[in-house]
């Protein structure tokens, strides 16, 4: 029986292990990137060591585990700069809540965080824990930091958990991880491979005040699996996605914003690209006088929300002065007369394609998983059955590559 080819060969993978259920997954990961041809080298938290013991993992891995920041046996053979200086790439898995809280803050008061400050591989870290621990304004700030700073989070799935309870935080599985390691070392061509391509997502919040905002109903599924659909056909991909609670789609570099002027200004920086899909709900106003400290309740008295135009991002691309896209992809989420709507807005907004959607209530589109689009171009209009998002998104990425290796 022959294994995976060894595409992987001659990389080194450092593997942190911290303290969650879900390290008796993780000699599997190990398992399966040797057999990739990776070298793997594996380090945990004195937590991770309640959970799997060393011996396994090094039996796994075939080498030295190490453990220990003050360990002179393990100084004096690697040390802790030479380990973080080590790998190709370090994998966080799992990942706890304790330890995405210490790399958001940079501390280093045992081996692993000392070797994640030092290191200047790229991070995949792949959260598991229970899902009121997920949720916690305090580990998504944590999130939302490491993101910014270019750590890929992977992950989690929701599902049943070790604790009988159910909701996002479980690992994702062992053949994920490897495959998320393995896009990124080893891209995969594909037939956008060398074509970069920028997708926005979600929805926009414009602030009323500090504590309250204008938002709308998008979850973002249908963009992400856009560009998860882009990266896996090899499209160099960047998503700008609004306030969702998605993971990152793997493979595809992530920015997050929260207003449409942060959106625009982050589509504009992203520029330029081959394809541009625009997916996201932005909103197509915010509020002029918005308040700078909480508006507070006045009996009688109702304040006044004065209401300014967004900028349109999708028009700005379309009549952009020099780097229009040479495929630009619009959404027209309509309640009404879908088609006779959709095709005005293509026209009005300079784009090649737009895929029209009906989001009346009644067709559970909006969060939903599933999609009934209509794609309208300049042939016509070709309406697709109700689908899956993702399979939306691989129905449009072929017909993007059509375009591209027409
Ligand atoms: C049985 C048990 C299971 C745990 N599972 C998790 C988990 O899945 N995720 C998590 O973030 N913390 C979990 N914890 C808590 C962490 O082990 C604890 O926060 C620890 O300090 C993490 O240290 P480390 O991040 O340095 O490994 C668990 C604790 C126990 C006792």
């Amino acid at each position: 029986m022959t294994g995976p080819a060894p595409d992987l060969a001659g990389k080194r993978v450092l593997i942190v292990l911290t303290g969650g259920i879900a390290c008796y997954k993780v000699p599997e990961v190990i398992r399966r990137l040797k057999e990739r041809g990776a070298f793997v080298r594996a380090l945990m938290t004195e937590a991770a060591t309640r959970f799997v013991t060393p011996l396994t993992v090094g039996a796994v891995s075939s080498d030295r585990v190490y453990t220990e920041l003050w360990s002179r046996d393990e100084e004096a053979e690697v040390g802790h700069i030479r380990l973080a200086r080590d790998g190709d790439l370090v994998l966080v898995a799992p990942a706890t809540a304790h330890t995405l809280a210490k790399m958001a803050h940079g501390l280093a008061d045992d081996l692993a965080s000392t070797v994640l400050l030092a290191t200047r591989a790229p991070i995949l870290a792949a959260p598991a824990m229970n899902p009121a621990m997920w949720q916690h304004p305090a580990t998504q700030a944590n999130l939302r930091t490491l993101r910014d700073r270019g750590v890929t989070i992977i992950g989690p799935a929701s599902g049943a958990m070790a604790e009988p309870e159910t909701g996002p935080g479980r690992m994702v599985e062992p053949a994920d991880l490897v495959t998320a390691v393995t896009d990124r070392l080893v891209p995969r061509p594909g037939p956008l491979t060398g074509r970069t391509a920028i997708v926005t997502s979600g929805p926009t919040h414009e602030p009323i005040d500090p504590v309250r905002f204008i938002a709308n109903r998008s979850s973002g599924k249908q963009g992400h699996a856009i560009a998860e659909a882009l990266a896996r056909a090899g499209a160099s991909v960047t998503l700008v996605t609004g306030p969702v609670i998605l993971p990152d789609p793997p493979g595809v570099a992530c920015l997050h914003v929260e207003t449409a002027e942060q959106m625009c200004a982050a589509v504009e920086a992203a520029l330029p690209a081959d394809i541009a899909v625009c997916a996201a709900a932005v909103a197509d106003w915010r509020v002029a006088n918005a308040g700078t400290s909480k508006i507070k309740k006045v009996s009688g008295d109702l304040p006044i929300l004065e209401l300014t135009e967004n900028p349109d991002i999708l028009a700005g691309l379309g009549r952009h002065p020099t780097a229009r896209p040479t495929l630009l992809v619009g959404f027209a989420a309509e309640t009404d007369r879908v088609i006779e709507h959709a095709q005005a807005k293509r026209l009005k907004k300079r784009c090649d394609w737009i895929l029209a959607n009906d989001v009346s209530p009644e067709t559970g589109t909006f969060g939903g998983e599933h999609n009934r689009v209509h794609l309208i171009t300049a042939d016509g209009v070709e309406s697709w059955p109700q689908i899956s998002k993702s399979a939306v998104a691989s129905r449009l990425v072929a017909a993007i590559q059509a375009v591209f290796t027409a």
